[in-house]
């Protein structure tokens, strides 16, 4: 893996990295496909049409329906999917806090009921290695723990300590792993995660001392679970200047449009969020004016494209009011289309934001940005 900081504006990093699947230009939004789809019927080669640089999926989801074992004797998640740039898997930890019933955290790992059946699964840093390593991601996470937000700066501390236990042993799994002579992908990449809640001095401690571990890359967890906006561009103020200057830096799970502008600003390289595919199934589309909502009355007689000069395929063909009588319909192909829109939309506006930052305008684009879509707030 070779990771350059090409030039930067302020803060704002533009880089990029060159992994075995090809090159990553960042800033990137990674597009949100869990159990290696993309929900709204989008397929990979829609993917590739819309500009997609990195898919994201799901090591817990993976495990429990259709299973690693089965997608590694395929030959890999990429070989699978057929979907041959990077891939990046999340650990399961997160997915198991939020969606699995009734849990367990121990020191060797989380005990839990699948989402699915119930059945009991157990999920420690090793497991989640070897499922990671079955689909032959490019990217790794480490497995960790992401606190609940209402939980005591105590209950913080202790979580972390053992998320960084976690780390240490995810990546001595992993370096066994990439040196066995039947692993899918042998260059697998590994990104620790920092944790901390909204404790600036955990946070910024436990940065310290992953950044003294030589990962691949360092994400920000644990933030955009309830806190609000100002609290976490707070968090990234403190937290980014901890992490190694000439390493990707990861957002996980972020965000709105305005979201990734300001944590751009404080120097992150990579970011995923359901946002763009999950209001795209609900009809609502992003444009440089703000959401709409094309279920409004008011997009019946509506023949203009969702946005005038938008180069996606959505755009290209239909207007607002065949969109919103497909939506109306329950039609699938309504929400595909929106979908598409919205991802086309983060996309483009990733290399809006690369072009700048080269150009050493960023400031004056994220002002001008935010000022268009005002009143868009997810
Ligand atoms: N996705 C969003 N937030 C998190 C986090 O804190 N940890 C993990 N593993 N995935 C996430
Ligand atoms: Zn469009």
């Amino acid at each position: 893996m070779k990771y350059q900081v090409i030039t930067k504006d302020g803060r704002a990093k533009r880089a990029r990295m060159e992994t075995v699947h090809g090159t990553v230009e960042t800033p990137v939004f990674m597009n949100v496909g869990t159990v290696g789809a993309i929900k709204g019927a989008v397929s990979t080669d829609d993917l590739r049409e819309i500009g997609t640089q990195v898919e994201l999926s799901n090591t817990y989801h993976l495990h429990v329906r259709t299973g690693d074992k089965l997608i590694k004797e395929f030959g890999g998640l990429h070989r699978f999917m057929n979907w041959d740039r990077p891939i990046l898997t999340d650990s399961g930890g997160f997915q198991v806090f939020s969606l699995a019933g009734l849990r367990k955290i121990k020191e060797e790992g989380v005990y839990f009921n699948s989402h699915i059946d119930g059945h009991k699964i157990f999920m420690g840093p090793e497991e989640s290695m070897r499922i990671q390593s079955n689909l032959g991601s490019t990217i790794a996470m480490a497995f960790d723990e992401c606190p609940p937000s209402h939980a005591s700066d105590d209950y913080i501390r202790h979580s972390v300590e053992r998320t960084t236990r976690w780390l240490a042993r995810c990546k001595t799994e992993m370096e066994r792993l990439n040196s066995l002579p039947d692993t899918v992908n042998r260059e697998q990449l590994l990104f620790g995660i920092n944790q901390g809640g909204v404790v600036e001095e955990i946070r910024m401690e436990h940065a310290r001392t992953i950044r003294e571990m030589d990962l691949d890359g360092y994400a920000v967890g644990g933030l955009a679970v309830g806190e609000s906006h100002e609290e976490m561009y707070h968090i990234l103020d403190v937290t980014v200047p901890c992490l190694p200057e000439d390493k990707p830096v990861y957002l996980m799970g972020v965000g709105t449009p305005a979201n990734i502008l300001e944590a751009v600003d404080r120097g992150v390289d990579f970011f995923d969020c359901v946002y763009p595919s999950r209001n795209g199934r609900h009809g609502h589309v992003y444009t440089n004016q703000g959401k709409l909502n094309l279920f409004n009355q008011k997009y019946e007689l509506d023949s203009r494209p969702i946005e005038e000069g938008c180069g996606c395929p959505a755009c290209r063909s239909y207007s607002r009011a065949y969109i919103r009588h497909l939506l109306k319909a329950k039609e699938m192909l309504g929400m595909r289309l929106c979908t598409l829109h919205n991802l086309y939309f983060y996309n483009t506006m990733m290399k809006e934001i690369r072009d700048a930052i080269e150009e050493h305008r960023y400031a004056e684009y994220k002002a001008a940005k935010l000022a268009g879509m005002e009143g868009s707030s997810r």
